[in-house]
């Protein structure tokens, strides 16, 4: 958990409290002099105090030297801890029944790219295509997911990795159900993608990289975000100051700033309809 302001002013108070007491009978015992070991005593209280406040406030900004992992494995193993007294309960209808009623094969399709650089575009045509096709697909987006689901996150990598994780156990449920889903998020780091394509399975789930050049998604700055990030409004701002790592071995690369959009549909399409097609199944 972080410090507060209050917390960080209590902190400064109580120790320089401490500390003073401690300059002031150091300065008297090597004076001799007690007015001198109040003098040297209040001027300290005063500037080391002062000093303090801002030296928290600086380092409370700084990520250097966070243990992230720690982090992570607590999260894990409290996660472990809780379910280990949940039973998991079957059901009569199971996923099986549901693709049949649906005649279709649920896949989670997963954009990841910077922000701007085309995802929830594509996810929109893609799924328009779909649905005229008579698939039942749904689309999770980071920018209205952000505003319910995870509006209590921020984009520290910490919170990142807890909206996708959200994010994946959600498409699960959604895959469980039999529909397809298109997931539209940055995702800039390649182990939160990677844990929710072992979530869903491998077989389950596609990935889709919009590569589009950050000076172009800059350039195009819709929101005009990139801009609030080069004057330092926003903080951890993607391809500003917070890495995106590329994925290595996308399944699908969808270059925005190259190519007609239509093309990449098509592309899309080809790639994604014998993945959700039960039609493909029946040998014929
Ligand atoms: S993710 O990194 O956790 O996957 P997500 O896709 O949910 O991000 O949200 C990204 C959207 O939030 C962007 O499209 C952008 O509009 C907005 N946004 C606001 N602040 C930031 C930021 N610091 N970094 C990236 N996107 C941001």
């Amino acid at each position: 958990m972080a410090d507060s302001r209050v917390r960080h002013l209590a902190k400064t108070i109580t120790w320089r409290v401490v500390g003073t007491i401690d300059t002031m009978i150091l300065a008297w015992v090597i004076s001799g002099d007690i007015t001198t070991g109040f003098k040297i005593g209040a001027a300290e209280v005063v500037t080391k105090m002062i000093l303090y406040y801002f030296h928290e406030r600086i380092w409370y900004k700084i990520n250097f030297g966070l243990d992230r992992r720690k982090e992570r494995k607590n999260r894990q193993e409290r996660a472990e801890k809780v379910s280990e007294n949940i039973i998991h309960q079957n059901f009569k209808i199971d996923s099986g029944k549901r693709q049949s009623l649906l005649r279709q094969k649920p896949l989670l399709i997963w954009f990841t790219g910077l922000s701007g650089s085309g995802k929830s575009t594509m996810a929109n045509l893609l799924e328009s295509e779909l649905h005229a096709t008579g698939y039942k697909t749904y689309i999770l987006d980071g920018d209205n997911i952000r505003h319910g689901l995870c509006n209590d996150l921020a984009f520290t990598e910490e919170d990142r990795m807890e909206n996708i994780r959200r994010i994946g156990e959600v498409s699960r449920l959604f895959l469980d159900s039999g529909v397809i889903v298109l997931s539209a998020f940055v995702s800039p780091f390649a182990r939160d993608r990677e844990q929710v394509r072992q979530l869903v399975g491998d077989e389950n789930f596609v990935e889709v990289f919009v590569d589009c050049p950050l000076e172009v998604c800059e350039q195009r700055d819709v929101k005009g975000l990139y801009k609030k990030a080069r004057e330092g409004k926003i903080k951890n701002f993607t391809g500003i100051d917070s890495p995106f790592e590329k994925p290595e071995k996308a399944d699908i690369v969808l270059k925005t700033a190259e190519v007609d959009a239509k093309i990449l549909l098509s592309n899309l399409l080809d790639y994604v309809e014998p993945k959700i097609s039960v039609e493909t199944n029946v040998e014929v």
